[in-house]
């Protein structure tokens, strides 16, 4: 069945779905996801005419769109083809570990997921399954112009934090090597391990910034070729620490920040529809959870932009990004971005949001509706 139809004939099912009793309907929508997403990575997708804007070099790389998927999306390398067919202007692998992992499963349920479209609000426990670096450094494919090739990796939580960070130097090493990698992205913000809570960015900077360092010491600066690194964090980082973080980030030469991945601040999420408020309570309560969509817009905009003020007040010296992950789902929200001068767009429940409602056209009902006015 073709990966549209399937997410079409979900959302429509999907109010009575949410009608049956709760675990029940997370066990459908988790199943249904597993499916939907095994046949997005065998579908080949078309090429899709996107009209020509200024490209956006960044990093010396060259990006057709300053919109992107976001990580997790693509956990062991697929999808590249599709996405560079549907015109993204770039495309993220992973998250990935040292170590492959399975996900998790909780009260007999395999990679926990919901999606409460009509609050357009995902919620996800999935626990980074993906088939680890030494076989995803591999990663190979023909790339497209305009559309470069990123990967996300992080720590694993399955080490003591020592040897974890041992295994990802290893790892990031792997992807150096690996040429078909244009930058990559450290992961330090996923909310679905616990054992990662105690020593998370919210709860000490100390330990982060000991990570960073130890990242600079034994990678950033022994880099062999040009290769970005960008740190993300959560979406759910104090708005205080940013000028803390990014001088951490500017003293061991990362290259950007992603502003950042899903929220586990429940008590923000405010819905009025009383089945999805059930759900989504059962939810966080049996699994917690990462929150993705658009609670995030006004937070992913509020934290990029400080940033960005901070990194042009306290200019770096050398090429540095801030990208914006959290809530992006229109024109309307890149072109927030790109006032509030934010270099790059990624996108998770948007993207799959526009793909119920234009397919393959996606990234063109974007962009090409706003050919006119054209503001890139
Ligand atoms: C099902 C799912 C899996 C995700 N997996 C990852 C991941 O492996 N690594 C990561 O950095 N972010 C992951 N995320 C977070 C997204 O990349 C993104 O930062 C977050 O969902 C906010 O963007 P959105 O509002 O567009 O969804 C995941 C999100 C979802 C919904």
């Amino acid at each position: 069945m073709l990966p549209l139809a399937i997410a079409r004939l979900s959302l429509w099912l999907s109010p009575i779905i949410k009608l049956l009793p709760e675990k029940l309907a997370i066990k459908i929508y988790s199943s249904a996801r597993t499916y939907f997403m095994q046949q997005l990575y065998k579908y080949k997708a078309p090429p899709v005419t996107i009209n020509k804007y200024n490209i956006k070099i960044l990093w010396g790389l060259a990006f057709r769109l300053p919109l992107m998927n976001s990580a997790g999306m693509f956990k062991n390398g697929e999808g590249y083809d599709l996405v560079a067919n549907q015109g993204a202007g770039a495309y993220i692998g992973g998250t990935s570990t040292y170590n492959p992992r399975e996900g998790n499963t909780r009260l007999g349920i395999h990679h926990p997921f919901i999606s409460l479209a009509k609050s357009h609000i995902s919620l996800n426990y999935l626990g980074l399954p993906n088939l680890g670096d030494i076989q995803l450094s591999k990663f190979t494919v023909n790339k497209q112009d305009g559309c470069p090739v990123g990967w996300s990796l992080m720590r694993s939580p399955d080490y003591t934090s020592g040897i974890a960070m041992e295994k990802l130097i290893e790892s990031l090493w792997l992807y150096h090597d690996n040429p078909t990698i244009d930058f990559l992205e450290i992961n330090e913000s996923c909310p679905n391990l616990t054992s990662l809570k105690s020593d998370s960015i919210d709860n000490s900077l100390d330990t982060l910034e000991n990570r960073l360092l130890y990242i600079g010491q034994n990678f950033l600066s022994k880099r062999k070729r040009h290769l970005p690194v960008i740190l993300k964090l959560s979406n759910d980082l104090e708005q205080s620490l940013i000028p803390k973080i990014l001088d951490v980030l500017f003293l061991t030469k990362f290259d950007g920040i992603n502003l950042g991945n899903t929220s586990t601040n429940y008590a923000k999420v405010k819905l009025a529809n009383l089945t999805q408020r059930k759900l989504f309570n059962y939810f966080v309560q049996n699994f917690g959870g990462g929150i993705g969509g658009n609670c995030l817009k006004k937070t992913s905009l509020n934290l990029c932009s400080i940033a960005v003020n901070y990194a042009k007040s306290n200019n770096p010296g050398y090429e540095f990004h801030v990208i914006r992950s959290g809530g992006v789902s229109s024109i309307e929200d890149i072109i927030e971005s790109e006032n509030a001068g934010i270099s790059l767009n990624q996108w998770y429940t948007g993207y799959f949001e526009n793909y119920i409602k234009h397919g393959d056209a996606l990234y063109a009902s974007i962009f090409n509706f706003y050919k006119e006015k054209n503001p890139y």
